[in-house]
């Protein structure tokens, strides 16, 4: 056969575009409502694309732990990532924004900031370190966990307490007299059970669906942060897809986004009641002294020159 007549049936027979699969990976159990999200936008995008492009997702840091995935993904291993503000901190200092402990007033205030003009710029920030932020992921109010009944900062004194790999959580914990141990999330039930840590800090999505309230009895309710998941992807990898599935993928994102709070939602109230069931205690605490302890935070970042003014507007953002 002639080979134009051969090229030509060819270009004729092939699809316009070339299928895509895009790896994401995260560190949570397929149980969460950050996984079922995941899938929402997967399917979502795949039939948005007609089925051009597939998103498989690799929960429970099969694939390393969030700042491995991280890396990998910087080394175009993998497309995307679910990573939070606090370990994202290290690669984009503008997520440091979200890491200030007492910034947000109550869940809208942290909605609004989310949701608008400072949330977009915080997801755009990363643009020249070749990966952006497609949307966050609420994932609740971040509380200690112990065997020790927390009711001042006093009472953290002395206690190893495991903190994500952020320079913010270190301070923080530092502040309020304790001593941080950072480790990442998939070595966390170990090291409590171990005793190698005295506790940690997190929603109560960690206690119930990571375990961790096996071993950890009291939830001391001081709310000290409330740090968003992100969803992240390489620029590489965004520049693979035509400016229609660019789209696509946002507008797949932003859907998964409001699916994934009504899940959270319905997740709190079954989680506390399940978690109560395995033996954990709530504890109600006057937050006074703990705000006080951190507020050298808030004076040192709002002197900051990558998140000072982003602290400036969300603090106007509270009503
Ligand atoms: C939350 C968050 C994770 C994070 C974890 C942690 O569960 O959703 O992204 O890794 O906290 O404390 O490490």
């Amino acid at each position: 056969m002639h080979v134009l007549l051969f090229l030509l049936i060819l270009v004729l027979v092939l699809p316009l575009h070339a299928k895509e699969t895009l790896i994401l990976s995260h560190n949570q159990d397929r149980s969460t409502a950050a996984h079922k999200a995941m899938d929402y936008m997967a399917k979502h995008l795949y039939d948005a694309t007609n089925g051009d492009v597939t998103i498989k997702i690799y929960p429970n840091s099969q694939l390393g732990n969030q700042r491995e995935s991280m890396e990998l993904m910087l080394l175009g291993a993998i497309d995307m990532v679910k990573s939070n503000a606090a370990d994202l901190e290290s690669f984009a200092p503008a997520y440091g924004a979200f890491n200030l402990p007492y910034l947000f007033n109550n869940s809208v205030h942290y909605q609004k900031t989310t949701d608008g003009e400072i949330g977009q710029q915080i997801l755009l920030a990363s643009e020249k370190k070749g990966f952006i932020g497609l949307t966050y992921y609420d994932a609740g109010a971040r509380s200690f966990y112990t065997n020790k009944i927390i009711k001042t900062p006093a009472d953290l004194a002395g206690l190893k307490i495991r903190v994500q790999p952020s320079a913010s959580a270190i301070k923080m914990v530092t502040l309020l007299g304790a001593l941080p141990t950072p480790l990442s999330y998939s070595e966390l039930y170990t090291a409590l059970q171990q005793s190698v840590v005295d506790g940690a800090e997190n929603n109560i999505m960690a206690l119930t669906k990571a375990r961790h309230g096996e071993v950890s009895k009291i939830y001391t309710l001081d709310e000290h942060t409330m740090i968003p998941d992100v969803i992240l992807m390489s620029s590489r990898s965004l520049n693979k897809l035509t400016n229609q599935q660019q789209s696509q993928l946002k507008a797949a994102a932003k859907a998964s986004s409001i699916y994934m709070r009504k899940l959270w939602a319905m997740d709190v109230l079954k989680e506390e009641k399940k978690a109560k069931s395995m033996g954990v205690t709530f504890n109600q605490v006057d937050k006074k002294l703990f705000k006080k302890a951190v507020k050298p935070m808030h004076d040192t970042a709002l002197q900051h020159p990558i998140i000072g003014s982003y602290i400036k507007e969300i603090k106007q953002l509270a009503e």
